[in-house]
């Protein structure tokens, strides 16, 4: 067990700090637990003890901390989008804001649009579809349209342009049929000519960062702000408003910025959404909000930074006399999207389709993807909780035990194994299976509880207190306000009040 984290608990406090400064992030309460397991995991894969090691392997200006900080972005941030998200603001893009803009722009025949926070690509390739379709003679203009994010594996999936059937729960099927063609089984490719029309690059928001001075005729930055803290969201507008052309819009997700001061932007209100103008003056323009480089900031990683200054060559302005769009390339001659990205996105449409109990469509996914990866654990993961969810508990016991064979330390599986064998009246197999998870996880205090909560059933009053004392130890080094995550789902205090009642 050498290469096992420190067996105490992780102390959040200054990850949670590094983790908003550099990412933006701030991880609410009930993720505590999950993020433990992550650093944990972090811990031990990098094979350090102490946490703080950690924290001085995060802070380094060097490729391990680039890639430390790209795995971290990756397992931190949520990734949920779809085609054409939000009907009501589609719908005022397509029948205002767009053809206002193009009207602006036409002497120039320029427009530059960007979607910042793009996940897997769908809010970009959504624009250029409607671009597409409202500038006849797009080839005569000269449009550029990006889509960054600080996850490079969300980037790596859009510049496939394939995605599983959910991602297109928003689209007709006009629409989907014009835009897209079948692809592997159940999946989907977006029309090349789409898919080339949009410029991915990794960028971060939340650093306060320039990534243009001006140019930027539309921002979409939807659904991220949702996960900042406060001094992050101020340093992204200022980003998002220095990179706006004056009059040029933004659109956030609804009451994103609610409460939040505006640097350079003017408000309208449209009956589908509030959108925000830049100021027509760049001297009325704010200036870099103070917390932007806040004094304990360490020197950004290149990976952060934006890679180049955002000229981009021309997407949509083809050589071709043949009108765009949709002249489309037969599908033999469009590259072979790379395995791994469709496993990603199988993954995540059956998780999302598990979450809203669409149990029909996580099993299609799953069998997708453990089609494609027979060894996926995630997969495995996935496959036992959709069967417990559903009552099949002899077969979620079976997903669970392949589970182990690929991952024989995941407490994950353990826990969820425990649940079904306390769900079967199984409660000797549920004791095993929950001092597994103590044995590899000592500070667990989740199962500490589980455990003695057997035991007080089983009139165990001597087993009951042991656990209570470890349990209340435990608890000692967390704050009284600190939420405990699910199972346990309440706060320190609450929980040391229950024990020792
Ligand atoms: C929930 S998705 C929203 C995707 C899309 N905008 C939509 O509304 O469908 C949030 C995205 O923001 C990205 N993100 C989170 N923190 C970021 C940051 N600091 N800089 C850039 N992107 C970030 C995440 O990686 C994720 O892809």
């Amino acid at each position: 067990m050498t290469n096992l984290p420190e067996r105490s608990v992780i102390t959040l406090a200054p990850f949670l700090e590094l983790i908003e400064t550099r990412l933006g992030l701030k991880i609410p309460a009930k993720d505590y637990a999950t993020l433990r397991h992550k650093l944990a995991q972090r811990l031990q894969s990098h094979s350090l003890r102490d946490p703080s090691s950690y924290i001085r392997l995060l802070s380094q200006d060097d490729r391990v901390a680039e890639q430390e900080w790209s795995v971290l972005a990756t397992q931190l941030t949520n990734i949920e989008s779809y085609f054409f998200r939000d009907q009501g603001q589609f719908a005022l893009l397509r029948d205002r804001l767009l053809p206002e803009l193009i009207e602006r722009n036409r002497p120039q025949r320029r427009l530059s649009l960007w979607s910042a926070g793009c996940s897997m690509g769908a809010e970009p390739y959504s624009l250029a579809m409607l671009l597409t379709q409202l500038l006849p003679d797009i080839a005569q203009w000269d449009c550029r349209i990006w889509g960054t994010d600080i996850n490079p594996a969300v980037l790596a999936q859009a510049k496939t342009g394939v995605y599983p059937a959910w991602s297109l729960r928003g689209v007709d099927a006009t629409v989907r049929s014009h835009y897209f063609t079948s692809y592997l089984q159940g999946g989907y490719l977006l029309d090349p000519k789409i898919r080339d029309g949009v410029q991915f690059e990794l960028f971060n928001l939340a650093t306060g960062e320039l990534w243009t001075n001006g140019g930027v005729d539309l921002i979409l930055c939807r659904n991220v702000f949702i996960y900042f803290s406060q001094q992050a969201i101020a340093r992204a507008l200022y980003t998002l408003s220095q990179a706006l052309r004056p009059g040029g819009y933004l659109l956030t997700g609804h009451a994103e910025l609610y409460n939040q001061s505006l640097p350079g932007l003017n408000t309208q209100l449209f009956p589908a959404s509030l959108v925000y103008q830049r100021n027509s003056t760049p001297a009325d323009c704010a200036q870099p909000p103070s917390e932007a480089i806040p004094p304990s900031f360490h020197p950004l990683p290149n990976w952060l930074r934006p890679a180049a200054p955002p000229v981009r060559l021309l997407q949509f302005k083809h050589s071709t006399s043949t009108p765009a769009p949709f002249n489309r390339r037969p599908l033999s001659s469009s590259p072979q999207p790379p395995t791994l990205e469709i496993i990603a996105a199988l993954l995540q449409a059956a998780q999302i389709s598990l979450e809203q109990k669409d149990y029909t469509a996580a099993r299609q996914y799953l069998q997708q993807l453990l089609n494609q990866d027979p060894q996926n654990f995630d997969g495995h993961y996935l496959q036992a909780q959709l069967e417990a969810n559903i009552g099949n508990y002899e077969q979620a016991q079976q997903w669970c035990e392949a589970a182990l064979q690929l991952q024989p330390l995941s407490i994950a599986i353990y826990y969820l194994w425990a649940d079904i064998a306390t769900e079967t009246d199984h409660t000797e197999e549920a004791k095993r299976l929950l001092k597994k998870i103590i044995y590899l996880e000592p500070a667990e205090i989740a199962a500490y509880y589980a455990l003695r909560s057997i035991y007080q059933q089983e009139n165990q009053t001597q087993r009951v207190q042991k656990l209570d004392a470890i349990a209340l130890k435990l608890l000692a080094s967390l704050p009284p306000d600190h939420q405990l995550a699910s199972p346990l789902n309440m706060t320190v205090a609450q929980l040391r009040e229950r024990l020792t009642q």
